[in-house]
């Protein structure tokens, strides 16, 4: 165990000391101050890391991450991300982010019992619902899922859109656009799922 911490140790003064060599004030411009255009939501799993996918450097993203990039309205912490990013970050885009073959997302869909964590999907057998149909004329299990990691992000930015926090936001003028892109882990690529919303009139355009 310790060996493995200390392997994080070691990468740690090996990046530290390669970046300032390359870039003597880095971290004291850095420290200085944040200024991202964009808040991330995306899905905890390993191979999203947000900054890499975007290839954006510390201080250009504002991140929060939770299994299957939920957006729950009564999620203190998701919501309290969002309420500094937008209101006093003043992030211009919110992207929510999933991915194909998401586990949290399958998770949800098998009827398995996994523990604790089945109270937060919960929240996505909601979206499986709500689009039944739909899902149930998939043929392949795997379509399945990453049918519905699509239209989980659907949902998200929906329940985004109509937090207090956004709807507060956009009733103030605040110019902030909010975005559901999807990731496929196979090529590293996102995908628009062209569901971006500009303010509170195009809510259920
Ligand atoms: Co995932």
């Amino acid at each position: 165990m310790s060996g493995g911490l200390e392997q994080i140790f070691s990468r740690n003064r090996v990046w530290s000391e390669d970046v300032r060599q390359r870039d003597p004030e880095y971290f004291s411009r850095l420290s200085q101050q944040q200024t991202p255009e964009y808040l991330w939501i995306g899905c905890s799993d390993s191979r999203v890391p947000a900054n890499q996918i975007i290839d954006l450097p510390p201080g250009e993203v504002f991140v929060h991450r939770n299994i299957a990039n939920m957006v729950v309205h009564t999620d203190l912490n998701c919501l309290s991300v969002l309420h500094y990013a937008v209101h006093v970050l003043r992030v211009q885009h919110v992207i929510v982010c999933g991915h194909y073959g998401c586990g949290g997302i399958a998770a949800a869909m098998d009827n398995q019992q996994h523990g604790l964590i089945d109270n937060w999907l919960r929240h996505i057998q909601d979206v499986i619902r709500l689009h039944r149909d739909e899902l149930d004329a998939l043929d392949s299990p795997t379509d399945r899922v990453d049918r519905l990691c699509e239209l989980n992000v659907t949902e998200q930015v929906r329940n985004l859109c109509q937090s207090s926090v956004m709807r507060r936001a956009w009733e103030a003028g605040i110019q902030v656009a909010v975005h559901g892109v999807i990731y496929r882990l196979e090529d590293g690529l996102l995908q628009d799922l062209g569901v971006s919303r500009n303010g509170i009139e195009e809510l259920d355009a």
